[in-house]
């Protein structure tokens, strides 16, 4: 089977600015600057609190892959990701498995260009994988 970690929960949000504010007063700490993706256009910034990282994603325009997910779900967390040493593998398996890529694996900016895929489960909704550096 599987050996993934989770890395980090996804989370929609409109405003990445005004919700780093909202999360601090929560507890929550800043642990990278704001990273605009260029590909997928959109803003990301990782917070961390209580050894749980989060991952706040906005809209840069309204043609971002996130834009209608934040329509229809408002400011929400939107999916888990999850870390793996063997990508490849774990690709191939989930890929069997009933989990559907929505996108091809893809260098993420906002990871050090580390290589994610999205993924649709019809029993769960959506997951992210991502390779060990
Ligand atoms: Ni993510």
């Amino acid at each position: 089977m599987t050996h993934f970690n989770i890395h980090h929960i996804g989370y929609l949000v409109k405003k990445i600015d005004k919700a780093m504010e909202a999360f601090q007063h929560l507890g929550y700490s800043a642990v990278s600057d704001i990273i605009y993706d260029g590909g997928r256009k959109v803003h990301i910034c990782f917070m961390e609190k209580d050894g749980y990282r989060i991952e706040l994603v906005s809209p840069g325009d309204s043609s971002s892959v996130v834009s209608g997910l934040l329509k229809k779900y408002k400011n929400s967390p939107y999916h888990i990701c999850y870390e793996t040493a063997d990508f490849e593998t774990d690709f191939a398996s989930l890929s069997a498995e009933g989990f559907t890529a929505i996108d091809t694996p893809t260098p993420a900016p906002a990871l050090g260009g580390r290589r994610v895929v999205f993924l649709m489960n019809p029993f769960l909704g959506m997951i992210e994988l991502l390779e060990t550096p």
